[in-house]
């Protein structure tokens, strides 16, 4: 269980002091290991302090793709990896359908701590863990990325479009002025859990994910 330092908690710190710090703190990790450190001490988002859990990652930092979802729900701030419930179970079987597993692909999300009660994450909040996502991307050196859902899309892409008009059209991250990387926006499986009718729009999307990667290892 993450709990809160007494100083911590007593103070109040105001919210661009805050996202400076997360910033600073992101800048500073210099490894993947030390970026989990870093945000495993961090304790400038109040959601971490109703969080068992600071929910890293999980999959292979050396593989060509990096999925990135909305935020750890009951089952994953139990077990501490993202994507182990119900929508991790149909992720895997995405995975699996153009033949990737967790071996071959590198997955986190967007907000490392389960919001109280699965609530959406607020503007703040995503602005306190938006330098580690990016820290994240760049010592991953991915070739390509996949935001799942609408979270991690409007996020990091700056756009206020959702989802469903975003989704299988290839786009352009950029988690620092040097980087330029291919980003394919798409349904986030518990989208599809309760809308089973789009998974054919997944489907699509997958076919495409499985291009390009066969484009980059031809
Ligand atoms: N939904 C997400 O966005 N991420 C998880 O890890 C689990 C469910």
């Amino acid at each position: 269980m993450n709990t809160p330092s007494p100083q911590k908690m007593a103070a109040t710190v105001p919210d661009e002091t805050a996202v400076s710090d997360a910033r600073q703190a992101a800048r500073d990790a210099q490894s993947v290991d030390a970026l989990r450190e870093t945000l495993s001490s961090f304790e400038g988002c109040n959601l971490r302090f109703g969080a068992r859990s600071t929910v890293f990652a999980d999959g292979n930092p050396q593989s060509d793709i990096m999925f990135i979802g909305e935020a750890p729900g009951r089952d994953e701030d139990r077990q501490g990896l993202p994507f182990v419930g119900r929508a991790g179970q149909l992720l895997d079987k995405m995975l699996a359908a153009i033949d990737l597993d967790r071996t071959g692909c590198y997955i986190t999300n967007m907000i490392p701590w389960r919001p109280p009660g699965n609530r959406s994450p607020t503007p703040l909040e995503i602005e306190l863990c938006r330098p580690f996502i990016e820290r994240h991307v760049e010592l991953v050196e991915p070739k390509i990325v996949v935001f799942l859902g609408n979270v991690s899309t409007k996020a990091l892409l700056g756009t206020t479009r959702g989802i469903l008009s975003l989704r299988g059209t290839w786009s352009e991250y950029r988690p620092n002025n040097d980087t330029t990387l291919p980003a394919l926006p798409t349904l986030h499986p518990a989208y599809l859990l309760r809308n089973p009718a789009q998974k054919k729009l997944s489907w699509q999307d997958f076919l495409s994910i499985r291009d390009r990667l066969d484009r980059i290892s031809a």
